[in-house]
């Protein structure tokens, strides 16, 4: 048994956001996209061998639905915080006549104003992102975000999304985690649009992503001058598998460059730049350079955290500058060979996001994560039992990351919230159902909702708005 030591409370700033976050795609299990297939991703979904565990998220956690419910245990968690994802696809379902006003379709836009409303009804500050993973599938069968008019598709539905909801929604976030976006669709090729090793492809696609940013940055202020808006940056700090290797090093420092500062950079700086040989390529230079109105376009620093990485460099030829992931782990590491390593979120919040601290006018930006969280495998069609309701796992990566972020915001970081991705196990993508990150387990096969040890563990957090320092399962066990 553990020692008991003595548990100090570590109060945090008052009015910080407790919150959870999630996606449409990996949630809502809407009807249209069952029948339909309106999405690059429910078409991916339908295709034999693209999910590792066969399921779809046809039904998901039929939040579509359920919502109701699910926003009970919101308020049973004294959650103030909720993040959501307009599903593009169904609030845009066919593409828009050229010349003519892209209108969403009203039964979408009846149903997100009525979620949006019963959080607002509860005092909950809405973050609500516009493109988190999926594409409709007119604008995926044209390219997607290889297509130059991809940029002015993605604004007009800004545009329109800011004219329906504008009046219910705290914080904008165009896009979420561009960077993980283009790695998976086109370097893994493990996500829609499958290409693999295109880095061409997707620095395109950051291109435009970019200057769509810009675009829906700017439609969104034009309505609501006083809106907060920024995009959600995966960070992860990068790390040479050995020390003093020097190739080790310099895949280090081109995976960090690309994966994590390039997109916030350019949006500091209002250009994109690649870095060095990389930016000698002809058809990558002429992806750089300035882009119109995209200079401090980030109202708040929104900060997607889960782990680091340890990088290494492979010898093949031709050379590839990004050299692999290590999959030799120096930390304990989750069902996805994930490590736990908070100490990489302390210095995420410190160190790393200190480029992007201050807006033109000088003004300190605040810093909200929104996301972070842990998972665990169970398979989706699971019925009986306690299993996972006693995630103590989790419960412990919880506790280490928030003594992380009460010592990152001690050491003068400016975080004012906090999202724990997921308030409800999820479809995870290529992962498929078995991966669940939920601090309330989905019994797939009924749908039942069951809080699990988590659960009780972060409402007691959001409630005391503190945490006590040392570990409760160390304590327990
Ligand atoms: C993020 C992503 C979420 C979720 C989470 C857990 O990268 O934004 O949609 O899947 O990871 O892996």
């Amino acid at each position: 048994m553990a020692a008991i030591t003595e548990r100090k409370f570590l109060g945090f700033p008052e009015g910080f956001l407790w919150g959870a976050a999630t996606s449409h795609f990996q949630i809502e299990g809407h009807p249209e996209e069952l029948s339909h297939r309106l999405s690059d991703w429910s078409q991916w979904t339908a295709t034999a061998g693209k999910i590792a565990d066969a399921s779809t998220a046809d039904l998901a956690c039929q939040f579509f639905e359920r919502f109701g419910q699910d926003m009970e245990i919101c308020r049973d968690l004294h959650l103030n915080a909720f993040r959501i994802s307009l599903n593009w696809p169904i609030l845009c379902p066919v593409a828009p006549e050229p010349g003519q006003p892209l209108v969403l379709d009203p039964k979408g836009v009846i149903y997100y104003r009525e979620l949006l409303a019963s959080l607002k009804a509860d005092g909950v500050t809405t973050f609500v992102t516009l493109f988190h993973f999926t594409l409709p599938h007119w604008l995926s069968a044209k390219g997607g975000w290889n297509n130059p008019e991809s940029a002015s598709d993605f604004a007009n539905f800004a545009e329109q999304a800011v004219t329906a909801f504008g009046d219910l929604v705290d914080f904008w976030l165009t896009l979420n985690e561009p960077l993980a976006y283009v790695y998976q669709g086109y370097v893994s090729g493990l996500w829609p649009p499958g290409y693999k090793h295109d880095y061409l492809g997707a620095f395109t696609s950051i291109r435009y992503m970019l200057e769509g940013h810009a675009l829906a940055y700017k439609a969104i202020h034009n309505l609501r001058p006083g809106a907060k808006v920024s995009f959600a940056m995966h960070w992860r700090p990068f790390v040479p598998k050995t020390r003093w290797n020097p190739f080790d090093c310099m895949v280090t420092y081109f995976r960090n460059y690309v994966f994590n500062r390039m997109f916030p950079q350019a949006v500091q700086l209002g250009k994109l730049s690649f870095p060095y040989p990389i930016s000698k390529n002809g058809a990558v230079k002429a992806l750089s350079g300035p882009i119109l109105g995209l200079k401090g376009t980030q109202d708040y620093i929104a900060v997607n955290y889960y782990t680091r990485e340890l990088s290494c460099f492979k010898f093949k030829w031709p050379i590839d500058l990004f050299g692999v992931a290590s999959d030799k782990p120096e930390f304990e590491v989750n069902c996805l060979g994930w490590e736990n390593f908070p100490d990489g979120f302390y210095q995420t919040l410190v160190n790393g996001l200190k480029p992007f601290k201050y807006n033109l006018d000088g003004s300190v930006r605040p810093i909200y994560v929104t996301e972070n969280g842990f998972p665990t495998a169970f398979n989706a069609d699971m019925e009986e039992g306690d299993w996972s309701l006693a995630d103590d796992l989790r419960v412990h990566y919880l506790e280490t990351h928030l003594h992380a972020l009460h010592r990152a915001i001690k050491d003068g970081a400016n975080v004012k919230g906090y999202l724990y991705w997921s308030l409800l196990d999820n479809f995870e993508w290529a992962e498929g159902l078995k991966a669940r990150f939920g601090l309330v387990r989905i019994t797939y096969p009924t749908q039942e909702r069951t809080l699990r040890k988590s659960a009780h563990v972060y409402a007691d957090i959001a409630k005391k708005n503190g945490i006590l320092s040392g570990s409760m399962v160390e304590n327990e066990i």
